[in-house]
């Protein structure tokens, strides 16, 4: 059989657990990842070195001419712009300008994506979608342990309290807004990782992958794969 090229969605709020998730997924049935949030980030940096307010000035001017080296700069994960992605990902042109940048990611050769809206508007016929959440509380600590805070620090818990409000007012915004508002597809499978490790997410991924291909997983025979949506690489590792 001609093997399809696996194409995965994985969607939920902020600091949920999507991106370790994704790069994982990605790695362990070796297809190409795309964390689509880094455009949404490179579009809003691009805003705040203009000078240009994301909340009031159109962005798709600067969504026109993002390069890859816009996506590798190492100051997209501060919380200015954390706020700015927000804006300018909720303004319709620069979601529209960006949409062909995300598909043809992953229509040569499949991909995992992980967003908002890839399962809804991204990929709606993704054959794999994952919806991940955790607890506010739980979302809170991991993103504030990502920062690389000082555990030690006397105000932690203020500090951890300011990054809740912070992905709390974000995923208001993003749940709220008019275009591609972060929600689940209808088919999309749940995974609640509070208290789950990354291992133990990964692998129940693994097992919706396999039970959404029809994959045999390790077993997998390469080119007489019965998987409908197989990587086509026969690859599927153990897990
Ligand atoms: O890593 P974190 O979950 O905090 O955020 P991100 O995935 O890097 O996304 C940053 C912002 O970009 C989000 O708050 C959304 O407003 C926007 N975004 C979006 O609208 N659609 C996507 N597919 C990905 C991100």
């Amino acid at each position: 059989m001609t093997a399809r090229k696996l194409i995965i969605a994985i969607d939920g709020p902020a600091a949920a657990g999507k991106g370790t998730l994704a790069r994982r997924l990605a790695q362990a049935l070796d297809l190409p990842y795309l964390d689509t949030g880094l455009l949404y980030r490179a579009v809003g940096r691009r805003m705040l070195d203009a000078g240009l307010d994301p909340e009031t000035h159109p962005a798709d001017d600067q969504a026109r001419r993002i390069t890859l080296a816009d996506l590798e700069r190492d100051d997209l994960r501060v919380p200015e712009i954390d706020r700015a992605a927000s804006l300018v990902a909720a303004q319709q042109k620069v979601r529209a300008i960006l949409v062909d940048t995300q598909r043809d990611f992953a229509l040569a050769g499949g991909g995992v994506l992980d967003g908002r809206d890839i399962g809804t508007v991204i990929f709606p016929d993704a054959p794999v979608k994952l919806f991940i959440t955790a607890s506010p509380a739980a979302r809170a600590r991991r993103r504030w342990e990502q920062l690389a805070a000082d555990p030690a620090a006397p105000d932690r818990e203020a500090q951890i309290a300011r990054v809740a409000a912070e992905l709390q007012a974000r995923d208001t915004a993003d749940a709220g807004r008019a275009v591609a508002p972060l929600r689940a597809a209808e088919d999309a499978v749940h995974i609640d990782t509070d208290h789950m490790t990354a291992d133990e997410v990964l692998a129940e991924a693994l097992r919706i992958v396999r039970e959404r291909t029809g994959c045999p997983g390790s077993d997998c025979p390469g080119s007489d794969c019965p998987g409908s949506d197989c990587s086509g690489t026969g690859r599927l590792r153990a897990v």
